[in-house]
């Protein structure tokens, strides 16, 4: 089967396309034919090793050669003890586990898998687990009347958490480069932010909610952001603030009335089912800014990487 692969970390000119054998599923696991694996920021990570916290499955090079996580396909063949699927069924999950959603075959745990649902598109299906997974749960406390914001919004996982605090009456802002600025507003944030122009932690009113997608504040800027009661979480960006916002942010905060913390995302079908639903419904927008084939994953894990993408961009391998 062809596979897009790289054997060190660096820029998308390490990324290859070749023919590798089938992967096999072993016990509990399921073999996938891809028809869709959206691109996240952590498959950006994964190729080029940063932050520190994309090489812990591999210091000096990647342990998974083939990138791609959030996949959605048709099942080509289960291994001994799988009960919940049999081939033919389409399914699709977040396969951060194993990965290797960017070939024409992937092997995934039977757990990190749920079926697709039949009204969305396998290319739509694929956008939802991981980004999923991260904006309902880091939306959780947004609610009528709150001020919410979300900062790197204009990613994919942005994309959702934005829908899913507006559809709760909060107040949204979203901040990200100027290029998403119209992006975000179309999706409904209230305001926006360019992070290249404006420090969203000084001079503005405080917010209730933060989600920040991206930190690489200082834990006391994120509190100066925070009103009293009010709840920062962060999911990504680099180590030293997360880890900051670990240590000193979980004391400093709660000396203030704040909660600063990192927010440790669950993952599993249990964890984005209900937004596919919202999604079918059409009370969610699925946001999809290209479609490409295996030869043009580097340009793009580039496009997302560089975040130049308006909304999720997705890998068809056939
Ligand atoms: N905790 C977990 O379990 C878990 C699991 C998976 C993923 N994650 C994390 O979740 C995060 C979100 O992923 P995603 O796929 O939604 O990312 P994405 O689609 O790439 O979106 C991130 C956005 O943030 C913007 N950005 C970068 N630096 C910024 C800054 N300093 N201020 C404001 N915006 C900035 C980017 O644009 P520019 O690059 O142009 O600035 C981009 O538009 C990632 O950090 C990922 O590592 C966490």
């Amino acid at each position: 089967m062809r596979a897009v692969v790289h054997e060190r970390y660096g820029g998308p000119e390490v990324l290859r396309v070749v023919d590798v054998p089938t992967p096999r599923p072993a016990a509990g696991q399921v073999l996938v034919r891809v028809e869709a694996t959206s691109v996240n920021l952590s498959d950006w990570e994964g190729l080029t090793g940063s932050p520190a916290y994309a090489r812990l499955a591999g210091l000096r090079a990647p342990r998974r050669p083939t990138l791609g996580s959030d996949i959605a396909g048709t099942v080509e063949a289960v291994g001994a003890g799988v009960t919940r699927f049999a081939p033919g069924d389409e399914v699709y999950g977040d396969n951060l586990e194993l990965m290797g959603g960017f070939a024409e075959y992937a092997v995934a745990p039977e757990k990190a898998l749920a079926a697709k649902p039949a009204g969305l598109t396998s290319a739509e299906a694929s956008t939802i687990p991981q980004a999923g997974a991260i904006a309902l749960q880091g939306t959780a406390l947004a609610a009528d009347g709150r001020r919410v914001l979300v900062n790197g919004a204009g990613g994919g996982t942005g994309t959702f958490a934005i829908q899913l605090a507006k559809r709760v009456g909060a107040h949204v802002t979203g901040v990200d480069n100027e290029h998403k600025l119209a992006f975000m507003r179309s999706l409904g944030a209230d305001d926006v932010v360019d992070y290249r122009r404006e420090d969203f932690t000084r001079g503005r009113e405080p917010y209730d909610l933060i989600l920040d997608l991206v930190a690489h504040r200082s834990v006391f800027a994120y509190r100066r952001a925070l009103a009293p009661g009010g709840t920062y979480r962060c999911v990504g960006g680099s180590v030293r603030s997360m880890l900051r916002v670990l240590t000193v942010g979980s004391l400093a905060g709660r000396l203030t009335g704040r909660s600063l913390g990192v927010l440790m995302v669950r993952q599993g079908p249990a964890s984005f089912g209900t937004l596919a639903d919202l999604c079918v419904a059409g009370d969610v927008e699925i946001r999809i800014d290209r479609v490409v084939g295996l030869d043009e994953v580097p340009e793009a894990l580039a496009r997302v990487g560089e975040g130049r993408a308006l909304g999720k961009v997705v890998v068809a391998p056939r």
